[in-house]
C-alpha cells in the first residue's frame, strides 16, 4: 500500500508500485492538466512537484511518492494565482499550451527554491522543457516577471 498526498488531500494506492505517477494523476485520478509528451525524461510535459521539487512524472513510479506530497498544476494555487500563473497570463505565453503546465511546474519550483535567480539560472533550469511552439522567449520573461513577486 502507497501512502501519499495529492493536492494536498491524502490518497492510498493498492495498484503497481512501479506504476509512473504520471498515469496515476491522470488516468486514476482525472488530473489531466500534467501532460505525456516523450515518457522518457526529455520533454519535461509531465512535470509535477514531489515534495516541492520539480521530478518528471513519466519516469517516477508512484512507490516513490510513498509518504510524500505530490502537487500538479491542479493543486499549484487554488484559484490559479501562483505569481508564476500570473505573470504567465500577463506575458500571455502559452501557443497551444501543451507543454504549458510543465512549464508552469518546474518555473515554480525553480522560484520556490531560488527566488532569485539569474538569467542564466533560468534558463539551464527551464532547459529540460521543451516547447515546440517556440514560446521560450516569453517564458523566460514571464520567469523573470514572477521572480520580482516570489
Ligand atoms: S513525458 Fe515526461 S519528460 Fe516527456
Ligand atoms: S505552447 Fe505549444 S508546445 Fe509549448
Amino acid at each position: 500500500m502507497i501512502s501519499l498526498k495529492i493536492n494536498g488531500v491524502r490518497r492510498q494506492f493498492n495498484g503497481d508500485p512501479n506504476m509512473p505517477l504520471l498515469w496515476y494523476v491522470r488516468d486514476e485520478l482525472g488530473l489531466t492538466g500534467t501532460k505525456f509528451g516523450c515518457g522518457m525524461a526529455l520533454c519535461g510535459a509531465c512535470t509535477v512537484h514531489l515534495d516541492g521539487k520539480a521530478v518528471r512524472g513519466c519516469v517516477t513510479p508512484v512507490s516513490a511518492a510513498h509518504g510524500k506530497g505530490v502537487t500538479t498544476i491542479e493543486g499549484l494555487d487554488p484559484k490559479g494565482n501562483h505569481p508564476v500563473q500570473r505573470a504567465w497570463r500577463a506575458h500571455n505565453v502559452p501557443q497551444c499550451g501543451y507543454c504549458q503546465s510543465g512549464q508552469i511546474m518546474q518555473a515554480a519550483a525553480l522560484l520556490a527554491e531560488n527566488p532569485d535567480p539569474s538569467d542564466q539560472q533560468i534558463i539551464g533550469v527551464m532547459a529540460g522543457n521543451i516547447c515546440r511552439c517556440g514560446t521560450y522567449q516569453r517564458i523566460f520573461a514571464a520567469v523573470r516577471a514572477a521572480a520580482q513577486e516570489v
